[in-house]
């Protein structure tokens, strides 16, 4: 079953509750947490997650574009992150199982990120320790940007390694996906979409979200 997961870096922020209410059809709020440092660019963070958990049920996944994940897995969590995502090149491979871990104790889902340039080898040391992994296509930083279909080799061979190491990991893409990118999406072995601007610039947003799971 194909979930999706809006982005609220396209939703309008002086009407977050209202824009939140707006996806209750959707299966998770895709929460983006940019630092300036390594993203070139500054979004939302901690006081912000805790202020929507009480106005969804929905999951809140949290990807985390910010250097040194581990330093704050555990605030995120403690907010009312029910997913947390951490990016491979984000810091030293044992750190980023640190990370992994602080979430887990916390009782909560972790998951791992790649950047279009990073390779699938790249998540081998982690794979059967995340419930997630989320498969940039679009550089991360910004909403609104081309779906990078040259990611889908990356996709499916990610599929191939979770079918073998861990099957019941989500696969989750993010960046410039559409109604007519989800389906190519779909076809490579993503199970969960990040949409921001395809949700949040429709007319009739649980629309988008009945035709992005559809993949139509
Ligand atoms: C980019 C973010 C995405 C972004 C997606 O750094 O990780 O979640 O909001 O936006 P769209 O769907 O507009 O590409
Ligand atoms: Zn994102």
């Amino acid at each position: 079953m194909i979930k999706i997961a809006p982005s609220i870096l396209s939703a309008d922020f002086a009407n977050l509750q209202r824009d939140i209410e707006r996806i209750s059809s959707a299966d998770y709020v895709h929460v983006d947490v940019m630092d300036g440092l390594f993203v070139p660019n500054i979004s939302i963070g901690i006081p912000v997650v805790q202020a929507i958990r009480p106005v969804t049920d929905l999951p809140l996944d949290v990807h985390l574009m910010i250097a040194q994940p581990a330093r704050y897995v555990e605030r995120f969590c403690d907010a009312g992150a029910d997913i947390v995502t951490c990016h491979v090149e984000a810091d030293l491979e044992e750190n980023i199982h640190k990370a992994l871990q602080l979430i887990h104790a916390k009782g909560r889902r972790a998951g791992i990120v790649v950047k279009p340039a990073t390779s699938e080898t790249a998540l081998l040391p982690f794979l059967q320790e995340v419930d997630m992994v989320l498969v940039m296509t679009v550089e991360p930083g910004f909403g609104g940007q081309k779906f990078m279909a040259d990611m889908m080799p990356k996709v499916r061979a990610i599929r191939a390694l979770l079918d073998e190491q861990n099957p019941s990991c989500d696969l989750e893409v993010d960046g410039g996906i559409d109604p007519e990118t989800a389906p190519t999406a779909i076809g490579a072995g993503a199970n969960v979409l990040v949409a921001g601007s395809a949700v949040y610039g429709a007319a009739d947003i649980p629309g988008r979200i009945a035709a992005l799971r559809c993949g139509k």
